[in-house]
């Protein structure tokens, strides 16, 4: 879902960098192959995260939520040279289509992938992230951000995709089976107000929340 007309949309696009030839080949094989590439975070939300990225220059990243690998390869742009992207993927069908693809870039020996439930693996990870992206299943978001925040450094950045969820964060008539709607309403309400962070939503594509770490 767009939130602004779409003939902005397309000028903002227009006027937004160019789409690497790496990721315009990553996402032409995810449509060709794999279930549900609409999950890819796509040309413009991945400049975005290129941009934030190369602003924060983080050192070490985790991501959470890998899908074919498309925002990993955005966020290792920004990473510093010496820097490690850990990305976790509960999916065991995508890890060799996502190696693929980072070992193409330029960033392969710093990707990091981890297969199985992403509540498992972070616990076990030894080291602590200036930036961390959240875009794995609704349900969890707060859970990955308890998991992450006391593994997040003082001035990090945690950024959380689909936080709009399509506009339905505002309906308050979901349907009993939806548990991503209340989920994300509660989640989106924790960032607003824990005093661990500051947050700004910005409404881009689904949704995308900066939130920095005090
Ligand atoms: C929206 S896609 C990620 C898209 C990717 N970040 C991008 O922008 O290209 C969400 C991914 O989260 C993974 N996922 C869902 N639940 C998970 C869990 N509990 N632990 C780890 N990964 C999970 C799914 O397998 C899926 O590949």
């Amino acid at each position: 879902m767009h939130f602004i007309p779409e003939d902005i949309d397309h000028y903002v696009v227009a006027h937004s960098e160019d789409e690497p030839e790496l990721l315009q080949q990553l996402t032409r094989e995810t449509y060709q192959k794999i279930l549900q590439p609409r999950m890819l975070s796509g040309h413009y939300q991945g400049r975005l995260l290129s941009m934030i990225c190369k602003l924060v220059h983080p050192k070490n990243i985790l991501e959470i939520g890998t899908y074919t690998g498309y925002s990993a390869l955005c966020l290792a742009e920004g990473m510093q040279t010496s820097g490690e992207l850990h990305t976790i993927d509960i999916n065991e069908e995508l890890f060799d289509f996502q190696r693929k693809y980072f070992d193409k870039s330029d960033f392969g020996k710093h990707i990091h992938q981890h297969l199985g439930n992403a509540l498992e693996i972070i616990p076990k990870l030894n080291t602590t992230f200036d930036l961390v992206f959240i875009d794995a299943d609704k349900e969890n978001y707060t859970n990955y951000f308890e998991a992450v925040i006391d593994k997040l450094n003082s001035g990090g950045i945690i950024l959380s995709d689909n936080v709009l969820w399509s506009g339905k964060v505002l309906d308050t008539t979901f349907k009993k089976e939806d548990t991503s709607t209340p989920a994300l309403i509660a989640y989106n309400k924790l960032l607003k107000e824990d005093k661990r962070v500051e947050t700004v939503v910005l409404p881009i594509r689904d949704g995308l929340t900066i939130s920095r770490k005090l």
